[in-house]
């Protein structure tokens, strides 16, 4: 009878994981995508400790509700308080929680499984996956949160790599033949692959981190499915899985969007290491726009494109630039967002950003379907962007992010360009884009500058 509740509440819990995942995918279901699946999990738990077969004495189950109790604490607070230009940060050590359970299953369980080949194979799999999601996502978090500054390289750090990496599974797969499995193989296996989830993430670009990110998520959901798989447990197999092949599409997803082939994210470090022609140092002059001028320019254009970037989540201009959007098309003004994918700090963070002043999600074009939109657009507005937009990708090929799809602004009429300073953005490379004839800088912090440049557009009526 437990058995059967159990698979019931499972089934259901996974079918809340499936449809949660698919609302994520649209900002207006998101929210509550999120919440179906946390309903789904928290379910899964319940049944599990109310229906679970054998005996567990009252240690067990106090130390179980104590890490869950501290564990939501800590959960709750910290995501409670985390800004959204920290998304990436957090989500990495939370991604690095769950490759260490994976690997703490392994550790716990080997030597009960000692004799039974199987087991022995599905745990050291997930123990070793988990513990390179571990070690990855803690360097991962170092690097975004600005505790690594730069790249460490070793030297010939592809070749070192690619020979840990082979010996790991090599080894692995010696433990499980030698019909002699020891914890002194399985914790100098477990120390091998903490230090191949460093020195796989150590040595990569920082304008890449977000396909690295992704890749380990789904290196947690794939050692979660090995936990799950070992287990029987079919809600945590389920779960592994979607989150595993989830990462995985987002990762090939972005590898497009940055036009880097998957195999040089895993084999080789990318981004960054040369010295770019761009990188050389300021070109010629740059002409600057106030909000009095910019706003009859915007006044009397038919078409508007807005470029939105980290720099607008950084002001929290959203709703500003939303007023702006509203005056203009009051004024006649076609107005419409242009989104690349890597803008912002995480998948989708200017989607995020415009849905809280609700923008209205067909106003944000992608960059494929925009790019041809361009050489149309009398302004390009670009808030706070930078490496998304920068020529650089296309014409120097010693550029950090050459090969990246860019939004091809400069074929636009006019680029206005708002930062607050000449600096460069996350790749660290100058922006040949504001030297450029047609281009014009709006200088100052995003919220304050669109405040004034609304407040221009007003008296023009
Ligand atoms: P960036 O290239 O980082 O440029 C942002 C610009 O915003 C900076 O040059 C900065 O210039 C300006 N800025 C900062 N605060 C501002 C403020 N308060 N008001 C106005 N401007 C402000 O941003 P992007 O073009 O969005 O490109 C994203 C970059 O991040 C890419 O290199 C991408 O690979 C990387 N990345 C992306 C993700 C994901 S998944 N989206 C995750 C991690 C990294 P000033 O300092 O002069 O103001």
């Amino acid at each position: 009878m437990n058995f059967d509740i159990v698979h019931i509440v499972y089934l259901f819990a996974s079918i809340t994981f499936i449809l949660g995942l698919k609302m994520l995918s649209n900002p207006k279901t998101a929210r509550n995508g999120n919440l179906l699946a946390a309903v789904g999990m928290v379910t899964a738990i319940i049944a599990v400790m109310v229906f679970h077969d054998g005996e567990v004495s009252s240690l067990i189950y106090g130390l179980i509700f104590g890490a869950i109790a501290i564990g939501t604490v800590i959960g709750w607070f910290t995501a409670k308080r985390v800004q959204m230009t920290k998304m990436p940060e957090l989500v990495s050590l939370f991604n690095g929680m769950g490759g260490a359970c994976a690997a703490l299953i392994g550790l716990v369980e080997f030597h009960h499984n000692i004799g039974d080949p199987m087991s022995i194979a599905v745990i050291l799999a997930g123990m070793v996956i988990g513990s390179v999601s571990f070690s990855g996502s803690i360097i991962a978090w170092a690097k975004l949160n600005g505790t690594i500054k730069n790249a460490i390289r070793l030297p010939k750090y592809n070749i070192l790599n690619t020979l840990i990496l082979i010996s790991l599974f090599v080894y692995a797969a010696w433990i499980v033949y030698s019909g002699t499995p020891s914890e002194t193989h399985l914790y100098l296996l477990f120390s091998v692959s903490i230090a191949y989830g460093i020195l796989f993430v150590l040595p990569i670009g920082g304008a890449d981190m977000p396909v690295v990110i992704s890749l380990l998520n789904s290196f947690t959901g794939l050692a979660a499915a090995f936990g799950g798989f070992l287990y029987g447990n079919q809600v945590m197999l389920t779960g592994g899985i979607l989150v595993g092949s989830a990462g995985t599409l987002l990762t090939l997803v972005m590898c497009k969007a940055m036009n880097r082939p998957l195999l040089s994210v895993i084999f080789g470090a990318f981004g960054g290491g040369q010295v770019s022609a761009a990188e050389s140092g300021p070109r010629g002059n740059v002409r600057e726009v106030g909000p009095s001028d910019l706003a009859v320019q915007l006044n009397y254009s038919n078409k508007v494109l807005i470029v939105p970037g980290y720099g607008l989540a950084v002001a929290q201009a959203q709703h500003v630039i939303k007023e702006l959007e509203q005056i203009l098309e009051q004024r006649g003004v076609e107005v419409a967002y242009a989104i690349h994918p890597v803008a912002g700090r995480m998948p989708g963070h200017m989607n995020v950003l415009l849905a809280e002043s609700n923008v209205d999600y067909d106003k944000l074009k992608e960059m494929e379907d925009v790019n041809p939109e361009f050489a149309q657009t009398d302004v390009v507005l670009v808030v706070g962007a930078n490496d998304v937009v920068n020529p650089a990708a296309k014409t120097d090929p010693a550029s950090p992010i050459y090969g990246m799809p860019i939004l091809e602004v400069e074929n636009a009429k006019s680029v206005i360009v708002n930062k607050r300073s000449m600096k460069p953005g996350y790749a660290g490379i100058e922006n040949e884009l504001f030297f450029r004839d047609k281009t014009q800088m709006l200088f100052g912090d995003a919220k304050k500058v669109l405040t004034e440049l609304v407040t221009e557009l007003k008296a023009l009526e």
